[in-house]
């Protein structure tokens, strides 16, 4: 994996004074957020309240009005795609699974920022291939077009075409979508085993709030183009908070198994 070079103290990415908006819809107008290092943050928020819109600045997908992100201190402006993708792998929302592709070249793609025109594919992108196949549980069906994965094989490939890029920041917008209970666990486990076995710094994007609070070490609530809570799940799930952000009435109580915050939703608000 490699090491960030500048500002080895600062944060794994910073947004300062962040202006997003589509045309002149805005959806934040001043948004300063810092992502530490090493952690799990989760951005949650309503359907529309700009989530992905967030991820996409960070990922240098959408191009901020004013204000800046910085990757590990530097300006993601002025830096190069390949650069920044050495540095951070982005899994976007709904990815276009291209046609008779097979699992592995279809995860191949992510080696794409190590390669150059002097530097083809070597030994060490094979690695890294067959370790993301490995994590992912996708080994065996490594030949197989991945237009013939189920949904949740298919997330999986998408999870281990982030990991073979071997970036130190990974940017997950709703990685367990359209996937049944035991597969959004199997997909969040994963990612939990990323960040606790290589220190990758995660953010990402959930719905489903009580497994969002089960594998994150930080929550970020956004809603009104605002951060309306952020800290430990706890603290932001709070009925309070769930009122204010989502509309919902609920009650939080302690999952048995694991002590983090259940929301139990009553109704909506009208
Ligand atoms: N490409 C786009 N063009 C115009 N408006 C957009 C675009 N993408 C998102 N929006 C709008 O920006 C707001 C935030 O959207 P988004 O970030 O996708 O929300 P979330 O991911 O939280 O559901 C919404 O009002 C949405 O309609
Ligand atoms: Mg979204």
């Amino acid at each position: 994996m490699s090491t960030p070079s500048s500002g080895t103290a600062a944060p794994a990415l910073e947004a300062e004074q962040l202006r997003l908006a589509y045309g002149d819809h805005v959806v934040f107008s001043d948004l300063d957020l810092e992502i530490a290092r090493g952690s799990v943050t989760t951005l949650i928020g309503a359907n529309g309240s700009g989530k992905s819109t967030l991820l996409k600045a960070f990922g240098r997908l959408l191009a901020p009005a004013s204000g800046r992100v910085r990757l590990y201190g530097s300006p993601l402006r002025g830096q190069s795609a390949r650069q920044i993708a050495r540095q951070m792998a982005i899994l976007p929302q709904k990815p276009l699974t291209p046609q008779a592709t097979r699992v592995r070249e279809l995860v191949s793609r992510g080696r794409h920022p190590h390669q150059s025109l002097l530097r083809t594919w070597r030994q060490s992108d094979t690695l890294a291939v067959n370790e993301a196949l490995g994590v992912t549980g996708l080994s065996d069906l490594a030949e197989r077009d991945a237009a013939s994965l189920s949904g949740g094989q298919l997330q999986r490939a998408w999870i281990a075409v982030v990991l073979a890029q071997e970036a130190p920041v990974l940017l997950l917008d709703e990685p367990t979508t359209f996937l049944d209970l035991s597969h959004q666990l199997e997909v969040l486990r994963i990612v939990r085993r990323i960040n606790r076995e290589r220190g990758t710094t995660i953010t990402m994007v959930l719905h489903d709030l009580s497994l969002a609070a089960r594998f994150s070490d930080r929550l970020v609530a956004v809603h009104d183009g605002r951060v309306v809570a952020d800290g430990d799940p706890w603290s932001v799930l709070t009925p309070r908070v769930l009122r204010s952000a989502f509309a919902l009435d609920a009650s939080v109580v302690a999952d048995p198994q694991t002590s983090t915050p259940l929301v139990v939703p009553h109704e909506l608000s009208s």
